[in-house]
C-alpha cells in the first residue's frame, strides 16, 4: 500500500539521538503500541543508539489482547540487554515500574554523581506525552537544553539523579513491510490523508476474521462473515452508510470499522504475533 509517511522531524531527531549518545546515554526506552508491538518499533533505533540497553514499553495494553501481550513481552525479554513491560500510560503505579526497570538495566548508574540518562522514543500517537505527564506528576521539572544538544531534545527530571530525555515522535524513511503499514494506519499512527481507508479496513477485516471473528460478528451484528469486501459492505449497511439508490459508501463503512477498532470497541485486539513479524521481516529482507 502506498503510504505517504511524512518523516518531518526525522533528520533533526536522528541528530538529537546521536548527540545524546555522545553526551551520555544509559538506557533507551522505546514506547510501542501493544496492539502492534513489532510494526510500531523503529527499525533504525538500535543502530542509532549503538546497542545501549533497551526497555520496550508496550503501551495501550488495555486495548491489546492480554495473551498476545504476554507473548510479545517474552519475545522482547529474551533479547540481550532488553527488558519489556506493558502498561497503560495513564496509570501511575505501572508507569513508575519503568524507573525500576531502567535501574535494573543500568545498575551502575544513579544518584547525582552518576545520574541515569534515559532517552524515550516512540512513533506519534503512541502515548508518549500521556506517559510523561503520568510520570512527571507534580514532582519533576523540565529543564533547559544542555549545551551542545540539539534544541528539540527536552530534559525531564523524574527523580534526583534520573533524567529522561524526550525526542519528537520519530519515524523512519520507508515502511518496507506492507503489513506493518496497514497496522500502523489502522492504529491511528499515520494521518488519515496518508492512506486509503478502505484498503486498510479490508486488511483489518482479514486479520479480525482470522483471530477475532466472533468480535467482528458481535460488534456489527453480522450473522455470518463472507468475503472481506462483503463484510465491509455489511458493516456499511449496519451503520447506515447507504446512498440513494442503495449503494453502500464503502469509505464510510471503513471509517466506522477503523473508528471502532481505535476506540477499543471491538474488544482487546492485537494485530500481529512475534512469529508473523519475524516472517514478514525475513520476506522483506529477501526481496
Ligand atoms: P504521543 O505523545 O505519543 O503523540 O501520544 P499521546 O500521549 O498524545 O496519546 C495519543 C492518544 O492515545 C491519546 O488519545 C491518549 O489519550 C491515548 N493513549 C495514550 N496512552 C494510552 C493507553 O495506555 N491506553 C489508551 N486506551 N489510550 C492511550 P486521544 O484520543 O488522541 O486524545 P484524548 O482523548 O486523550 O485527549
Amino acid at each position: 500500500m502506498p503510504i505517504h509517511w511524512f518523516p518531518g522531524h526525522m533528520n533533526a531527531t536522528r541528530q538529537a539521538i546521536k548527540d545524546r549518545v555522545k553526551a551520555g546515554l544509559d538506557v533507551v526506552i522505546e514506547l510501542l503500541d501493544a496492539r502492534l508491538p513489532g510494526s510500531s518499533s523503529n527499525p533504525l533505533l538500535a543502530a542509532l543508539t549503538t546497542g545501549r540497553p533497551s526497555l520496550k514499553v508496550l503501551n495501550k495494553q488495555d486495548l491489546a489482547d492480554a495473551a498476545q501481550t504476554e507473548a510479545w513481552l517474552a519475545h522482547y525479554n529474551a533479547q540481550p540487554h532488553t527488558r519489556a513491560i506493558a502498561l497503560d500510560a495513564g496509570d501511575k503505579a505501572p508507569a513508575r515500574a519503568l524507573i525500576k526497570a531502567c535501574r535494573e538495566l543500568a545498575p551502575q548508574r544513579g544518584g547525582l554523581a552518576k545520574p541515569m540518562r534515559v532517552l524515550i522514543c516512540g512513533i506519534p500517537n503512541v502515548g508518549k506525552s500521556t506517559l510523561i505527564n503520568t510520570l512527571v506528576g507534580r514532582r519533576a521539572a523540565k529543564t533547559g537544553d544542555e549545551p551542545g544538544i540539539t534544541k528539540i531534545e527536552q530534559k525531564i527530571v523524574l527523580e534526583d539523579g534520573f533524567y529522561l530525555f524526550d525526542t519528537p515522535g520519530m519515524l523512519w524513511p520507508r515502511i518496507s513491510i506492507a503489513q506493518s503499514g496497514y497496522h500502523l494506519a489502522a492504529s491511528g499512527a499515520i494521518g488519515r490523508n496518508a492512506f486509503d481507508e478502505e484498503e486498510v479496513a479490508l486488511e483489518l477485516i482479514a486479520v479480525l476474521k482470522g483471530r477475532y471473528a466472533d468480535r467482528l460478528q458481535e460488534r456489527f451484528g453480522l450473522a455470518e462473515l463472507g468475503s472481506d469486501d462483503a463484510v465491509l459492505e455489511a458493516i456499511g449497511v449496519k451503520r447506515g452508510a447507504k446512498i440513494r439508490g442503495g449503494a453502500v459508501q464503502m469509505h464510510k463503512a471503513a471509517e466506522a470499522l477503523l473508528g471502532d477498532f481505535r476506540a477499543g470497541l471491538l474488544g482487546r485486539i492485537t494485530l500481529e504475533t512475534p512469529d508473523e513479524m519475524a516472517a514478514w521481516r525475513q520476506a522483506a529482507a529477501d526481496e
